[in-house]
């Protein structure tokens, strides 16, 4: 059976940067409070008219310029979002287009912050069972053109950003190298804990006046439940990956958590006991996209000379749903 490598990476965010400081101009907040809280210093804000596929497809061509691949190359696309561009179809297909894929298939997968970690155990699935060779897993997010940035909505608001990240997934057979496992979980009790409740397909009309005056637009979030329980949940999972590979925590040389908070982020390092340099963080300069966060960290990464061959990844994600996982791979 093949295992699935990552043979190319990429990202791209907005030029528009929105630090703390000129977040305090639309709403009662402060540097100090953001970055006490979060860690996050500025974030990336897409102009008006720029889509998430367009976003995507920056990324894409980044991952396959690094993987010496042609678009031609992708016989499907996986795309983790939680802001489709459209009600539907799904951003997929329009990334698909405008890459010049064909009839390739586009896979639109929802799983919020764990978009990716779940991307990627469907990606690995397909390839290993030899249903594709190549595919393009994609995770895209703009978070700023929905969100409330009047004091009102400042708990959320503060916390994310717009982005993409790409990588180009390919059967391979060489040894030592590909995806391991993956694990995934969800816990629905939980699905309003963090969510956005409109526009809702069983109200009718889907959006309406009270959605916009009841505030029900806007994602809301219970703060600290969400903290308790990511900061429970990926260590957990991080522990049955190691586990499933008979491996320990000091095997890992690289974990990518999901850039949800960096607090959250340096809680999941310490009850795991990990180093330093044994964890990648960027969402100082990016706050949270979302499915978006892992790949663009992981490009980063590579960029930054983190990964050598053979170097064993950890990925792992929690977030709404509540959906959470971690991945193992040799790089
Ligand atoms: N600026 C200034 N003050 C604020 C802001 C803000 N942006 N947001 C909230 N406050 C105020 C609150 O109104 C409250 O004021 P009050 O005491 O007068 O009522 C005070 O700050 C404290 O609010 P809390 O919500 O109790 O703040 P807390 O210390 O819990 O921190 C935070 C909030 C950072 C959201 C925290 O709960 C957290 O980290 N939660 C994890 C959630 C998270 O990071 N989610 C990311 C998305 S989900 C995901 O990706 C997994």
């Amino acid at each position: 059976m093949p295992r699935t490598a990552i043979v190319g990476t990429g990202h791209w965010v907005p030029a528009r940067v929105v630090t703390n400081d000129d977040l305090t101009e639309l709403m009662d907040t402060s540097d100090a409070w953001i970055r006490e809280r979060t860690g996050i210093e500025e974030r990336r804000w897409v102009e008006s008219g720029t889509t998430g596929a367009d976003m995507a497809v920056r990324a894409s061509r980044m991952a396959l310029e690094d993987a010496g691949l042609a678009a031609s190359d992708v016989e499907a696309v996986v795309l983790a979002t939680l802001s489709p561009d459209h009600f539907f179809p799904g951003t997929g297909v329009f990334v698909a287009r405008e890459l010049g894929l064909g009839t390739a298939p586009a896979i639109d997968l929802r799983a919020q912050c764990s978009g990716f970690v779940y991307g990627l155990q469907v990606s690995d699935a397909l390839i290993r069972t030899r249903q594709y060779r190549t595919i393009l897993l994609i995770g895209v997010e703009i978070q700023s053109t929905g969100l409330d940035v009047s004091t009102d909505g400042r708990d959320m608001a503060v916390l994310f950003g717009d982005g993409a990240g790409a990588v180009v997934l390919q059967a391979t057979d060489e040894e030592g190298r590909g995806v391991l496992s993956t694990h995934l979980h969800a816990e629905g009790e939980f699905a309003e804990i963090l969510w956005g409740d409109a526009p809702a397909s069983w109200r009718h009309p889907r959006i309406s006046r009270e959605d916009f005056e009841q505030r029900r637009i806007y994602p809301s979030m219970v703060g600290r439940d969400v903290f308790r329980h990511a900061v429970t949940r990926m260590p957990e999972v991080v522990g049955e990956a190691l586990e499933a590979n008979d491996l320990g925590t000091d095997d890992i040389d690289l974990l990518i958590p999901h850039q949800a908070n960096l607090r959250i982020s340096q809680m999941v390092q310490k009850r795991l006991g990990l180093s330093d340099d044994q964890v990648f963080n960027n969402i100082r300069k990016y706050g949270n996209t979302t499915a978006a966060t892992i790949p663009i960290a992981l490009s980063e990464a590579v960029r930054e000379g983190r990964l050598g061959r053979g170097d064993l990844v950890c990925f792992t994600a929690f977030g709404s749903g509540f959906t959470w996982g971690a991945a193992l791979l040799r790089w």
